[in-house]
């Protein structure tokens, strides 16, 4: 079947990709743009474009599939934006969710005190002009909304600020109307809102996002056991998506860096030109969730043992990751700017995991101008978007378009020549290596299938 064996790539040490290179990719190649740019852009909030929403969706479905798909004990669910505001007082968040900030009196930029450096905090020092900062600052995260249409009688509500919320508040519908038992967890995906006071670095720090999270319900004398689980567990998970695997730690917080709902927490970081920065959290919360909803909405959220009948309040351990900062992490990781070895331009390649990449294959026939190559190459175009996300190009020459769907990250191009019109066999260009292979056209379908989808 072949005629070259393709090779493994081995992965080269390349310096670190400054953000402003994956912002400019992502505008022009579809992936990214700034929300309203037309009246001028919001800070902090970012829509996705066709090929970015194609690899968005990957991302989703690749974590659904590894949680819930193939767990027997977990399930999903979808919760709501909005929920009653006894909620956030319930959660903590009213009242502890917030950043203490300082601005500067001489240059008036504002700061995350956390995010000063040790010696500008100790000295009360701008890192920008060296100016006097001013005394910290209380400042909430919540998003405030409003329910009802009568003045005066709406009720004022928030945009959640984490999303996991729902899951507590859906967990014993769920307990009641499934067959789990603990040990169990609920899956979630979905948008988190939060008056970042120093949005930036592109999809890092938002003020809409999304996060997708895993609330595991344990017995208090299993916790140790299912927090390394499960800290084991997504650790792995992110390093089989990287090709940078040595950027990847984890991380545990010290006291003072603890959420008010965790007890102890890990971070699983990735090393980027922002440094090392946080990627998912593993949180230890302990009762604190299903406690703090039973005091606040007066329901029993207790959980009996089938078995021993002892009543208890499940500890839970938290997974909970930004869908939109693995979006980032993914193509920081994947970028590069590969020299030519002829010395002629070099060649920007993406080099995502063919089970992620928004497209994953270009059909291309050598020439426009001969009818027979293009209708073979649209018949097989045809076939192959049926099961997978293709692309069908016959504009400019070979060379351009091959580096067309190197930059958006295409795994294969598949080109129909002239010798596929004497024998149906057509070349399978991968694009890491740019190794070709010969494969029968009746064979194309199945070798990218299996190349392509992680559940082959
Ligand atoms: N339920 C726990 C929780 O919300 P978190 O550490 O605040 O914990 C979890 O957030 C993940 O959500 C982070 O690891 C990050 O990936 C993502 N995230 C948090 N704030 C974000 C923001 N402003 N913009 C983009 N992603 C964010």
């Amino acid at each position: 079947m072949t005629q070259t064996e393709e090779k493994e790539v081995a992965v080269r040490d390349i310096p670190l990709v400054p953000i402003e290179k994956i912002v400019s990719l992502c505008k022009r190649r579809g992936f990214v743009y700034p929300n309203s740019e037309i009246y001028g852009g919001v800070s902090g909030i970012y829509d996705f474009g066709p090929l970015g929403v194609e690899l968005r969706n990957n991302i989703r479905r690749y974590w659904w599939w590894s949680m819930v798909q193939t767990n027997d004990n977990i399930v999903g669910i979808e919760g709501n934006i909005i929920t009653h505001p006894r909620v956030w007082e319930a959660s903590g968040h009213v009242e502890n969710f917030v950043d203490i900030l300082v601005d500067c009196k001489q240059c008036k930029r504002r700061f995350r005190r956390d995010h000063l450096p040790e010696e500008n905090q100790q000295q009360n020092k701008c890192p920008e002009c060296g100016g006097e900062l001013t005394e910290p600052r209380r400042f909430n995260l919540m998003m405030e909304t409003y329910i009802g249409v009568v003045e005066g009688d709406k009720m004022k509500t928030y945009l959640r600020g984490e999303a996991c919320q729902n899951i507590y508040l859906d967990y014993d519908n769920v307990l009641k109307s499934s067959r789990m038992q603990i040990p169990f967890g609920i899956c979630q995906i979905g948008k988190a809102f939060r008056n970042e006071v120093t949005p930036g670095n592109f999809l890092f720090r938002q003020r809409e996002f999304e996060q997708w999270d895993l609330q595991f319900f344990v017995h208090p004398s299993e916790m140790t056991k299912w927090f390394e689980y499960w800290k084991e567990f997504r650790f792995e998970w992110y390093k089989g998506l990287i090709n940078h695997k040595d950027r990847l730690r984890l991380r545990p917080h010290a006291p003072d860096e603890l959420a008010h709902y965790a007890k102890q927490a890990f971070d699983i970081e990735y090393r980027t030109i922002l440094g090392w920065q946080e990627w998912e959290g593993i949180h230890w919360r302990q009762d604190w969730d299903l406690s703090r909803h039973s005091e606040y909405s007066g329901q029993d959220l207790s959980y009996t043992d089938p078995e021993t009948k002892e009543r208890y309040i499940p500890w839970i351990v938290e997974t909970s990751g930004g869908v939109d900062r693995t979006f980032l992490n993914l193509l920081l990781d994947a970028y590069e700017e590969e020299p030519d070895p002829s010395g002629k331009e070099a060649r920007t390649v993406l080099r995502l995991h063919p089970w992620i990449a928004p497209v994953k294959v270009a059909v291309l026939p050598l020439q426009k101008n001969k009818p027979e190559l293009l209708e073979t190459a649209k018949s097989l175009y045809k076939q192959l978007q049926r099961v997978m996300v293709a692309q069908y190009d016959d504009i400019a020459n070979i060379g351009r378009r091959y580096r067309r769907q190197d930059e958006i990250g295409t795994p294969f191009c598949v080109t129909i020549d002239f010798q596929t019109l004497d024998d149906q066999t057509v070349t399978i260009r991968e694009r890491d290596g740019m190794t070709q292979i010969r494969v029968h056209l009746n064979e194309v379908k199945p070798y990218l299938l299996e190349r392509v989808t992680w559940n082959y």
